[in-house]
């Protein structure tokens, strides 16, 4: 989805690059860094090497530092340095559909990588979060390392139906952030919708398809609901102003990755 986006972005600001896609192995990271720094304005990266690429970095964000992963690097003046804004991405499409987190309590479903930047990232914006997770240890290692780099609560939960149950009855927005429901196994779903209730913000970061099967039972339960093409498109739009410091075209780089996603 990334080059479609973001191409359509740099088309219609009349900028002169391109996005392009780099297929590159563990042990070639580090020759390709030193390549780009002279021939890239910036990149994007992803796994494996969100986080084997941060020592070869000049320097780090405070998200990157927080969540200990980079999705985006700036060439600048000689220097390579690192950002994250997958959290962002994912306040920002919140933000867009009228849910500000500060002070709202917001339970993170999933505890790997995404999941992990959007925790940091909510605590970071005075959300009180709480985690929930398939391996426990993993939701509980997780929910300890925000709650001691933010200084602010946070809780870890299992993933049992009574638990979460409870748990939504005080909570006002529900962020899905494990990979279950995305195609092809469309019709998985990580928790029984019977749990969620009517006027709580359920968002998704899957976005394909656009509706998982749990945004469409929030739907008919009566949830607001937020899919994960806006978590995918803030980000880039959020990549784009470090590249390049320009305002990205959120509207035409959604409409393009909606393009994108009717023809896969
Ligand atoms: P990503 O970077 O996309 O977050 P990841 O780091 O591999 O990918 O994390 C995947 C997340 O989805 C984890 O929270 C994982 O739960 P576990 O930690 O228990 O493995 C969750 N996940 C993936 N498949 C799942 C499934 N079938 N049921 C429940 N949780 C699942």
């Amino acid at each position: 989805m990334s080059p479609a986006m973001h191409n359509a972005s740099f088309k219609h600001l009349g900028l002169p690059y391109r996005f392009g896609l780099f297929d590159v192995g563990e042990d070639e990271l580090s020759a390709f860094i030193s390549t780009a720094r002279t021939e890239m304005q910036g990149l994007n990266v992803t796994i494996p090497h969100k986080v084997s690429v941060m020592p070869l970095l000049d320097g780090l964000s405070k998200e990157a530092q927080l969540i200990g992963a980079v999705n985006t690097i700036r060439f600048k003046d000689g220097k390579a340095l690192g950002f994250n804004t997958d959290g962002v991405g994912c306040v920002r499409s919140l933000r867009e559909q009228g849910v500000e987190v500060s002070g709202e309590r917001v339970l993170v479903l999933g505890a790997g990588g995404a999941a992990r930047a959007i925790g940091f990232q909510l605590a970071l914006e005075g959300a009180d979060v709480s985690i929930a997770n398939r391996s426990q240890d993993k939701a509980e290692k997780l929910a300890e390392e925000i709650a001691s780099k933010t200084k602010r609560g946070c809780r870890a939960l299992t993933i049992e139906e009574k638990t979460l149950a409870s748990e939504i009855q005080g909570v006002d927005v529900l962020v899905h952030a494990t990979s279950v429901g995305m195609h092809p196994k469309t019709e998985d779903i990580l928790i029984p919708s019977r749990i969620l209730r009517r006027g709580l913000v359920v968002m998704d970061i899957v976005y394909n398809p656009v509706k998982t099967r749990l945004l469409l039972e929030a739907e008919k339960i009566g949830c607001r609901t937020v899919d994960g093409v806006g978590m995918l498109v803030h980000q880039g739009a959020a990549s784009e102003r470090i590249w390049l410091d320009v305002e990205a075209p959120v509207e035409v780089m959604r409409e393009a990755v909606y393009a994108r996603l009717g023809k896969s």
